[in-house]
């Protein structure tokens, strides 16, 4: 039974009320959460006789007004279970002008193939945090999951050619990167069709080198490319390794947080020395730190150990804004612009600007 439908036939003046309504008017009593609603049925029980004129309109407007708020909390339930709200999705065409690149551009693959460790929350916010500070940023997602593209407010089923396209049918990436998605920042779009690619791949000519060549054309127009890799040491992380200067890898502050780590330098040593000499590792990021918690640091403490000074200073604190930003399709430092999440990012920026 509904909270208010004890009191959907309405007494009228002069009508006594019968045992099942007080009954339900006591019941209501118990449940209602409403101070009017409580009002009103005190006022019958005591009476347990015909209601005035008066309490009779009392019914009508807790009623009615009972019912403005079920429809309130109905449109509010539904506006936030609303889809991403979309962005507009435009050609490189349309591209703004840019103003100024600064420095070489830097390739910078973020590699882990353990899941969920905070590489798509990084590609989305370290890119969007150097946006804000100047940089002209590409991002390339390389998952099919496209969380990267969605968190950006791309909808997928709406892109016409994805890095897929790049990787298999030649077509050039001025044709698949969408242009202006945040301040500075540009999008090479994945979909569901990037899952055929580790297959597809497998029969083709120099099929490591596929990303390389359609990245490395876009030198010289951008500060910083960013790959963002599905969790796998599949052919397309292969592809991600071969065509980075440097790795970026995220670390999660977990148990087992090193677990994986030598089979991914192991996989970085293999393609070192046959496909790409100057592969190396630009900076571990620690991500979801919990300094209230003792795993945390002492997560904090084994990477640092394990790895020195290529550990970034700036931990990724675990914050809910973070894990709620995508599903508004924005970065951090725009669905939260002064939050731990925002803040942590934009230092992040820096110090990747001043690892040059
Ligand atoms: N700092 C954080 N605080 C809270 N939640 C986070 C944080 N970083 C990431 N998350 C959440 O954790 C989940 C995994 O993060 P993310 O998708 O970035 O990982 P991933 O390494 O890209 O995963 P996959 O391997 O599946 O691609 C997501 O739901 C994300 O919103
Ligand atoms: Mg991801």
């Amino acid at each position: 039974m509904g909270l208010f439908d004890g009191f959907k036939k309405k007494p009228k003046a002069g009508e006594s009320l019968t045992k099942e309504q007080i009954e339900q008017a006591e019941k209501q009593l118990e449940e209602s959460y409403t101070d009017r609603l409580v009002y009103s049925a005190e006022n019958i029980i005591e009476q347990k006789e015909a209601p005035t004129e008066e309490t009779a309109e009392v019914f009508e407007e807790v009623d009615e007004s009972a019912l403005d708020e079920v429809e309130e909390a109905d449109t509010e339930a539904a506006s936030s279970q609303e889809e991403i709200p979309y962005k507009e999705i435009k050609s490189y065409s349309e591209k703004a002008p840019v103003t100024r690149v600064i420095g070489q551009t830097k390739i910078i693959s973020i590699i882990n193939q353990k899941g969920g460790v905070g590489k798509s929350t990084t590609a989305v916010n370290l890119a969007a945090a150097l946006g804000e500070l100047g940089r002209q940023v590409l991002v390339v997602d390389l998952d099919p999951q496209g969380n990267t593209s969605s968190g950006l407010g791309i909808e997928k089923s709406k892109i016409e050619y994805c890095v897929y396209d790049a990787l298999l049918n030649d077509v050039p990436l001025e044709e698949i990167i969408i242009p202006d998605v945040c301040p500075g920042l540009d999008l090479v779009p994945a979909t569901i069709n990037l899952a055929g690619a580790e297959v597809e791949l497998v029969s083709e000519i120099a099929r490591e080198n596929r990303l390389k060549d359609a990245v490395g054309r876009f030198r010289g127009k951008y500060d910083y490319i960013f790959i963002d890799c599905p969790p796998s040491l599949g052919l397309l992380t292969i592809n991600a390794f071969v065509a980075a200067d440097k790795l970026l890898i995220p670390i999660q502050c977990e148990f087992y947080a090193l677990e994986g780590v030598t089979k991914l330098l192991d996989s970085m040593k293999r393609v070192k020395s046959r496909l790409n000499p100057t592969l190396d590792i630009f900076g571990v990021l620690l991500t979801m730190y919990d300094g209230r918690t003792i795993l945390s640091k002492q997560v904090a403490a084994e990477v640092k150990n394990f790895f020195g000074k290529i550990v970034f200073e700036t931990l990724i604190p675990r914050t809910v804004k973070l894990s709620e930003a995508p599903s508004f399709g924005q970065p951090i430092t725009q669905y939260d612009p002064n939050g731990k999440g925002a803040q942590s990012y934009v230092s992040l920026a820096k110090e990747v600007i001043a690892r040059g």
